[in-house]
């Protein structure tokens, strides 16, 4: 039998009692994950019907962004969590003011596919609440992606899954409906080296820088090109499936700025995306960038913040950071691929 997530979230706190409130939440963030999955596999009328409203990134709310928003909120509530930031809201809600924690969230990742019944998340961000935060609860969600104490998303696809850390590697558990609770699928996930894979919306390839756009040539050239080797393309549009996937078998994900209204910084969220994928894939041995700055690194100005995001195999992550960084390299690239050593594999 393999072990619980509960065993699991023990032993990793010890006596830590700040630790212990992080593993309530998640205890507390999986009881909900498991309602909400009840309600997808129930397949209620108009799940992915609009709500009739946008969200603070200017989306259309679908019915099941709010009921999911709903659904962790009331774990939120149970948990203890002074503050609760999500995507479907305008302003980070203050709950019990005087609990440690923080809670920013994702509700549904991949509202896009909710009808076509292709896998969609949930990401989280356990964050600390000093004193300093108390009478400003805005200034909680600028903290960077470093300080995080947990983080981790949910999938909910033909397994409901749970990759969380706590910053001691990153783990894999599956909803056992005969336990009737997560127990362990992978501990310590080792995020391959080298990518074969790589994910990126190409429908804007128009829209995207040349770096951008010199990277992603290099990478369909294949074996006639600079990397001298093919790689295969993937995108689902629900970023939790994608970086399972480059989790368990490497690649590489990218959702760039680019030049539509609105895309300077791409499309998603550094405080409730971007932090905690990026706290998994690098607890994973992994990398995740805006192209060049480590976005544990970044700086939020507010909960709502977008960012460019690049994740997964660090080479490959550190090879997009050379393409931005050296655009005269790039100049010369020679369309026979040359020799430069700079882009080669
Ligand atoms: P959300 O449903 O929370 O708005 O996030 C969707 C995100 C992400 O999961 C996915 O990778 C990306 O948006 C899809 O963007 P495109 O529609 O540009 O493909
Ligand atoms: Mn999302
Ligand atoms: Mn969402």
């Amino acid at each position: 039998m393999a072990s619980s997530l509960d065993a699991h979230l023990s032993s990793e706190c010890g006596s830590d009692p700040l630790k212990r409130q992080v593993a309530d939440t998640i205890r507390n963030l999986c009881s909900a994950s498991v309602k909400l999955r009840n309600k997808i596999i129930a397949g209620g009328e108009g799940m992915g019907n609009a709500h009739g409203a946008t969200n603070a990134g200017g989306d259309v709310q679908k019915e099941l962004d709010v009921v999911a928003d709903k659904v962790f909120l009331e774990a939120a509530e149970a948990s203890p969590i002074a503050f609760f930031g999500s995507e479907e809201q305008d302003e980070a809600v203050a709950l019990k003011l005087d609990a440690p924690l923080a809670l920013a969230i994702d509700p549904l990742d991949g509202s896009s596919n909710i009808e076509t019944n292709v896998s969609i998340g949930t990401i989280f961000s356990i964050l600390p609440v000093g004193d300093e935060h108390r009478g400003d609860p805005a200034s909680v969600f600028r903290q960077k992606g470093s300080v995080q104490l947990g983080a981790g998303f949910f999938v909910y696809g033909p397994q409901l899954l749970l990759v969380m850390s706590m910053g001691n590697g990153t783990h894999v558990f599956i909803f056992s409906p005969s336990f009737g609770g997560f127990v362990e699928l992978k501990s310590s996930l080792v995020l391959l080296d080298k990518a074969k894979e790589f994910a990126i919306n190409a429908s804007n390839y128009r829209h995207w820088d040349q770096p951008i756009r010199s990277y992603v040539d290099d990478l369909l050239a294949g074996s006639e090109g600079p990397r001298e080797r093919d790689f295969n393309m993937r995108w689902i549009a629900s970023m939790v499936a994608d970086c399972y996937r480059i989790l368990l078998r490497g690649g590489i994900f990218l959702y760039p700025g680019d030049g539509r209204k609105g895309y300077a910084k791409g499309r998603l969220r550094l405080v409730y995306e971007a932090n905690p994928i990026a706290f998994c894939v690098e607890n994973a041995g992994g990398l995740a960038t805006d192209g060049t700055t480590r976005i544990l690194d970044i700086v939020p100005e507010g909960l709502h913040d977008r960012t460019p995001l690049v994740f997964g195999s660090k080479r490959e992550v550190e090879r997009v950071a050379r393409y931005i960084a050296d655009p005269s390299a790039l100049a010369e690239r020679s369309p026979l691929f040359g020799k430069r050593s700079l882009f080669r594999a």
